[in-house]
């Protein structure tokens, strides 16, 4: 079932999210459909308050990834996330363009660290630690962030977030090319 996507100023994107319980019913038929719902709306990651679920689980597809060169970096990533955890970064802090299907349209760069060590249960709540880079690392720092009512443009500069601040009010208001179904505010 693909779920609407929630767009930027409705207030579950700025919630702190909550931990998922194992009795969390009908947990697994979720995943199924946020997987289903990143696919139609083309999103490399979904996180479910994106789906207007204040609960800490993600899920990712970062499959053929590319760069600014258009060199796919990642083959294949698919992941779900149940209440994750950044054990550290590392790295350099690179730039990337980013995106966010509850800001659709708008696209800045943001810089992070390239690495990541996490921990998180899988889908069938096994406890798992991963270390990432590149295009993984970005796509679950993105992702993680959402689960603590961040998104990536407060993450841009001071000059930049002034510059997109009437941009981010009209994407609030469904001012923007609806590709899917959304919730507004
Ligand atoms: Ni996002």
């Amino acid at each position: 079932m693909i779920l609407p996507i929630y767009v930027i100023g409705n207030s579950v994107l700025r919630k702190k999210a909550e931990d998922v319980t194992k009795d969390y019913p009908d947990l697994k038929k979720l995943i199924e459909d946020m997987f289903e719902t990143m696919y139609k709306t083309d999103g490399v990651g979904l996180a479910a308050p994106q789906v207007g679920l204040s609960l800490r689980l993600v899920v990712v597809d970062a499959g053929g990834m590319t760069d600014d060169e258009n060199d796919v970096f990642t083959k294949s990533f698919k992941r779900a996330f149940i209440n994750p955890e950044i054990i550290e970064t590392f790295g350099e802090n690179v730039s990337y363009n980013e995106g966010c299907l509850s800001i659709p349209g708008l696209y800045e760069n943001v810089v992070r660290p390239d690495g990541v060590k996490i921990k998180y249960y899988d889908e069938n709540f096994q406890l798992k630690e991963e270390t990432l880079t590149g295009a993984c690392a970005r796509v679950v720092q993105h992702e993680f962030d959402h689960l603590e009512g961040v998104l990536f443009t407060d993450k841009v500069g001071a000059l930049k977030r002034k510059l997109i601040k009437n941009k981010l009010a009209n994407i609030a208001k469904g001012k923007f090319q609806q590709r899917f179904k959304v919730k507004l505010a």
